[in-house]
């Protein structure tokens, strides 16, 4: 017998409209759901960002991001034993400098046995099948909190790139495996490449933090990192002005001209429109970072019981594969992963 011959409730067909497409019909079932599904989300997909700190404590906690903590280099080592296992291909850390080693220059960045040098060697020699992007940034650093070197005022451009050039070789040298410049400063990919192939680093990758804006949901990421406390003014000067996406465009073909082998968006979830323009007009590897005002939001509200904090980190995932991006920095990825590995 036909579909349509199967009797239909009275009610059914007394008010059937005669329509030729339904788009219902491919979501009647949980199997046909699946098999017309355009997107997926895989552990391949996920960059977990970690927080470091020098402390005889394996972990203390962020306050504005409930369930992340910064780690000490023997936990972190740990976790990343943890996050191969679960199949996360890369991890992406941050250290939490001591006040006392932030200085006007960002010294500390140049010292080879610093907290991050120290952690991606411990790191690499434990797991070396796990990718290490290494940020390439002063404001961990610097006494003002800002990503480059300061003269009044000002964030000086040239004379910042010759410093994170440097930064970028210390960690290229401990074993970092692509070096993520998150400064914005014009000309960084450039100077970091051609530093990295002269000093024979030439399989390092970049991931250029290429359209980054300035914006508020960075917020509790400088809680972790300690520069809260330490910034002074705000970074419109060298970030991105949020009303812009033409200029990231613009930002993006710069970074690839420079030799970036990825590019990243961020944030992520509110800029979803820039994703897709990106990847649709470079069609290069295109990654979003779900910064840690998102993550923030999504936890805040499922600690209250708002919203289904599991559905909601699924969901705002899933977006960003729709929007193109190959993968994603984000604060959930072991959740996740231990979530898809549950779901199978
Ligand atoms: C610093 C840097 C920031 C983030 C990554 N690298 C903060 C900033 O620019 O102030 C933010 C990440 C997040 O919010 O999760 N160069």
């Amino acid at each position: 017998a036909r579909q349509d011959e199967v009797p239909a409730t009275a009610l059914q067909s007394a008010d059937s409209l005669g329509l030729i497409r339904r788009m219902r019909r491919n979501r009647k079932a949980e199997w046909s759901r699946r098999l017309v599904r355009e997107n997926v989300l895989t552990t391949n997909d996920l960059i977990w960002p970690i927080f470091l700190v020098d402390s005889s404590q394996a972990r203390t906690p962020v306050v504005w991001m409930p369930g992340v903590d910064r780690l000490n280099i023997e936990e972190a080592v740990r976790q990343s034993v943890e996050a191969a296992k679960l199949g996360i291909p890369a991890i992406a850390p941050f250290p939490n400098v001591e006040k006392s080693l932030r200085d006007a220059t960002a010294s500390e960045a140049l010292n080879t046995r610093n907290l991050m040098c120290r952690a991606v060697r411990a790191i690499k020699q434990e797991v070396p099948e796990l990718g290490i992007i290494c940020d390439a940034a002063l404001d961990p650093y610097t006494s003002h909190g800002h990503d480059g070197v300061m003269a009044g005022e000002t964030v000086l451009n040239d004379a910042s790139v010759r410093i994170l050039t440097e930064q970028a070789l210390a960690l290229a040298d401990a074993g970092a495996d692509v070096i993520a410049p998150s400064d914005m400063m014009d000309g960084r990919v450039g100077a970091i490449r051609a530093g990295l192939d002269a000093a024979g680093f030439d399989q390092v990758q970049i991931m250029s933090y290429a359209a980054k804006y300035a914006s508020a949901y960075y917020g509790p990421f400088r809680d972790a990192i300690g520069t809260n406390a330490t910034l002074i003014g705000d970074k419109r000067t060298y970030q991105m002005d949020p009303a812009n996406s033409d200029e990231a465009i613009a930002e993006v073909a710069l970074d690839l001209e420079e030799g970036a082998d990825m590019v990243m968006i961020k944030p992520g979830l509110p800029y979803l429109d820039v994703i897709a323009r990106v990847k649709d007009h470079f069609r290069v590897p295109t990654f979003a970072y779900q910064v840690s005002g998102e993550y923030a939001m999504i936890q805040a509200a499922a600690l209250n019981g708002w919203l289904d904090g599991d559905k909601a980190m699924l969901e705002s995932l899933i977006a960003f594969k729709r929007a193109g991006a190959d993968g994603v920095l984000t604060y959930f990825a072991p959740r996740v992963a231990e979530k898809l590995k549950a779901i199978g």
